[in-house]
């Protein structure tokens, strides 16, 4: 885990997320607002994880194509520029199906077995029948996915490490048995720190405790004002702990230094009430959000496409001369 803190200077990066629903502000400072710093840096990759979306969502998979167009309109309304970096869809590029069936052969059962998630997701989802192979693969496709373009490292939120110690490992038994053909990936993490869900959770669409990037600020306001905050302020003589609190988390992100250093302090006084310390969130929030929506509004769905199938082209094209290293090296 120690060797994850270490932040290389990259030169290959590549990144994916899963297109199951609207972005909110926890993708953002998870792993999207990561993405925009690096991709100034490095020659970069990012895609729509939309296999990766059917390993749950595969008995109703109608809405991943809807959430993968908003999907990359947030992205790029986000502040991501499409000049400096390839955009592109998963399922379009067929040598990642490739790489996962033949990492597979490789691949111990015990050690997808073993990845933390994969028994966490099966419970967190118990309404979903998780007990399926293309589910308990999905470690290995995403190790696929990064090695496909050798790259170096994957910025991604604190959530998926164990899947890039998983990939690590995959790819140093893969050239430990075939010689050094693919490039070990590491985990890119976000030195910013983390936004917790409404209810003090890990922001999470399936816990409905998230704010959309780009929500309405009337819903915004109504979902911020029943948030829950420090359950140990139940008086408003009760002094709390902001680092627990939710509405913390968004004032570090959103408000201006001087706020948040008035919020740490007057909360844990009992300086402040859990009402004002919203409403002072409000200010700083509700403007970025509209910034989100205005900005996404004056995208154009034909030329956000037409960059993506740009991108889903040059992506075939890094893809395929590894795809043939792997080829030869296994004798096919
Ligand atoms: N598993 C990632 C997530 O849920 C999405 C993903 C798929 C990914 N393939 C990837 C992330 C490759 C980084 C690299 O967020
Ligand atoms: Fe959270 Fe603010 Fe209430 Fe403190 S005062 S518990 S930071 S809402």
């Amino acid at each position: 885990m120690a060797e994850e803190a270490v932040q290389r200077t990259p030169k290959r990066v590549v990144s994916g997320m899963r297109p199951t629903g609207r972005m909110h502000l926890g993708h953002f400072h998870g792993a999207l607002k990561n993405w925009i710093e690096i991709s100034n840096r490095a020659d970069c990759y990012f895609f729509s994880a939309d296999w990766h979306a059917l390993t749950t969502d595969y008995k109703d998979p109608s809405r991943i194509a809807e959430s993968q167009r908003e999907m990359f309109a947030d992205w790029i309304a986000a502040g991501l520029d499409p000049e400096r970096c390839t955009l592109f869809i998963q399922s379009q590029v067929k040598q990642h199906a490739e790489l996962f069936l033949l990492l597979g052969m490789v691949t111990p059962i015990g050690w997808l077995e073993r990845v933390p998630t994969y028994k966490e997701l099966q419970e967190q989802l118990r309404e979903k029948d998780l007990a399926n192979f293309g589910f308990l693969g999905y470690p290995a496709l995403q190790t696929a996915d990064v090695a496909l373009y050798d790259a170096d490292a994957v910025p991604v939120g604190q959530d998926q490490v164990s899947h890039l110690e998983f990939a690590r490992e995959l790819v140093r038994r893969f050239n430990h048995l075939y010689g050094n053909v693919l490039v070990e990936p590491h985990a890119y993490l976000t030195a910013v720190p983390k936004i917790l869900g409404l209810d003090g959770r890990k922001m999470s669409k399936s816990f409905g405790n998230s704010i959309e990037l780009g929500e309405e600020a009337e819903s915004a306001r109504k979902r911020i004002m029943v948030a829950v905050t420090d359950p140990a302020r139940k008086r408003r003589t009760d002094p709390g702990n902001p680092d627990i609190c939710a509405i913390y988390h968004l004032h570090r992100a959103y408000s201006p230094p001087e706020t948040v250093a008035m919020v740490d302090r007057e909360c844990r006084s009992a300086g402040i009430g859990c009402v004002d310390c919203k409403k002072t969130l409000l200010v700083s929030l509700i403007p970025a959000l509209d910034r989100h929506r205005e900005a996404r509004a004056k995208l154009s769905p034909a030329v956000v496409e037409e960059l993506v199938q740009l991108g889903t082209a040059k992506a075939r094209k890094v893809a395929e001369p590894v795809m043939e290293r792997v080829r030869a090296a296994m004798k096919l």
